[in-house]
């Protein structure tokens, strides 16, 4: 029993702290290309890093959750900034969690069309003034729609 206990705290405290970043950019090419790259640079990085996460397809714009080990996280973040495939990438929320939103995604890419919004902005495709509020209960409901 008290051997079981020991394991467990030890379990815990080798446990990777995690973090979620969550960004809005500008898309400079519209290209299905540029999105199939993004793609497959996720499904082939993200899984070995253990991120996941979320990117939400806008007209103009992209919004993305970043979620896994702190430094993997910022990593990936330092990289995604500096990519050319868009511009004015604003960071809207960083902070540690205890648990993963899209655990089961390397990176779930998800079309702005594919949901409902209240907003006129958002339903057409632009998220560039979204709040940092607005973005965390976005993907919140994301998650609430896939896990029912
Ligand atoms: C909107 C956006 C989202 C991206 N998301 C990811 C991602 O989740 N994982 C990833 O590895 N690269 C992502 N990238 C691509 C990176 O900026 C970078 O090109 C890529 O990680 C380089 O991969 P490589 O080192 O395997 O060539 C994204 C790029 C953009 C523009």
């Amino acid at each position: 029993m008290a051997f079981d206990k020991v394991a467990d705290i030890s379990e815990m405290s080798m446990q990777e702290e995690l973090k979620q970043v969550i960004y809005v950019s500008e898309k400079t090419d519209l290209s299905d290309d540029s999105l199939t790259s993004i793609f497959d640079a996720s499904q082939r990085n993200n899984p070995e890093k253990n991120i996941t996460g979320c990117l939400l397809i806008g007209s103009n714009s992209y919004l993305q959750l970043l979620e896994g080990p702190t430094v993997a996280v910022e990593e990936l973040y330092s990289k995604i900034k500096i990519d050319s495939r868009h511009k004015n990438v604003k960071k809207l929320c960083e902070q540690g969690i205890e648990e993963k939103l899209f655990s089961s995604w390397s990176m779930k890419f998800t079309p702005f069309n594919n949901l409902d919004w209240s907003n006129q902005e958002f339903e057409s495709g632009n998220f560039l003034k979204i709040t940092s509020e607005g973005s965390i209960n976005v993907f919140h409901s994301i998650n609430r729609l896939m896990t029912g």
